[in-house]
């Protein structure tokens, strides 16, 4: 078996050294959503953009209930270190201390070997192969949602990654599907399991079907938001198909 999880796989209960100390996964993440990301090295320039960035970032991931937590292959000395460089870097006027999520130290590269994220062109000084971008989004049943790997010479967009927690947050509830560049509060998709009468009674708001050559009606809409009072059923198509 190749090592690394798939949708829907259980993230493992692992345990760690952490900047916050020892910790196991699924207790850290409790009832939470969860983002496990991995970064190639620290004190290196791409790293600390994106560390800084999720920095930033962090109030929007708790408001949305998801707990981050960072990975790579340093010591937790050198997190601890770093750690001062990425806020002095992305969050002087912030005067935070110390950053809002944990760093693992996977010194021995267990976890990194397991979940599937080096990076076979990006290697140490022993030629050893260092972590990839990797994002693991978990659900609060500690179950895969969503993953990215990106090689460690492309720098990741958090603002993507806040985005997609959102779609899959209304799609873990609603049966719904969130076109390209979909962006909250904009009208959602129709999957096409739904028939057009469940639809119809899913949907209170309304479907809206854009006309194709083929005839085939599966580019159905409807707005994010079902109340009534929300929009006049001319707006609602409005906003859906145009
Ligand atoms: C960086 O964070 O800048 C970086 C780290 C490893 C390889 C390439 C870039």
């Amino acid at each position: 078996m190749m090592p690394g999880l798939l949708l829907g796989d259980v993230i493992p209960n692992f345990e760690a050294e952490t900047t916050v100390g020892k910790i196991k996964l699924h207790e850290f993440l409790g009832d939470s959503w969860g983002i496990l990301f991995s970064h190639p090295r620290d004190y290196t320039p791409v790293c600390t953009t994106e560390l800084g960035r999720a920095t930033r970032l962090c109030s929007k991931f708790s408001e949305r209930g998801v707990k981050l937590i960072a990975l790579s292959l340093d010591t937790l000395e050198d997190h601890h270190g770093w750690s001062k460089d990425i806020l002095a870097y992305n969050c002087e006027e912030s005067g935070c201390c110390s950053l809002p999520f944990p760093i693992i130290a996977d010194s021995r590269r267990e976890l990194a070997v397991a979940l599937g994220m080096l990076d076979p062109d990006e290697r140490d000084k022993d030629g050893m192969p260092l972590t990839a971008r990797c994002v693991f989004i978990i659900g609060p049943d500690k179950r895969l949602k969503l993953s990215l790997l990106y090689p460690a010479s492309t720098g990741r967009n958090f603002d993507e990654i806040l985005r997609v927690v959102d779609s899959l947050q209304l799609t873990a509830t609603r049966r719904v599907a969130t076109p390209v560049d979909w962006k909250p509060g904009e009208c959602v998709m129709v999957p096409p399991a739904l028939s057009e009468e469940e639809a119809a009674s899913l949907f209170p708001a309304g479907v809206y079907t854009k006309d194709l050559p083929s005839g085939r009606k599966y580019l159905r809409y409807t707005p994010q938001h079902q109340e009534p009072e929300d929009c006049t059923d001319a707006d609602a198509q409005h906003s859906c198909l145009d």
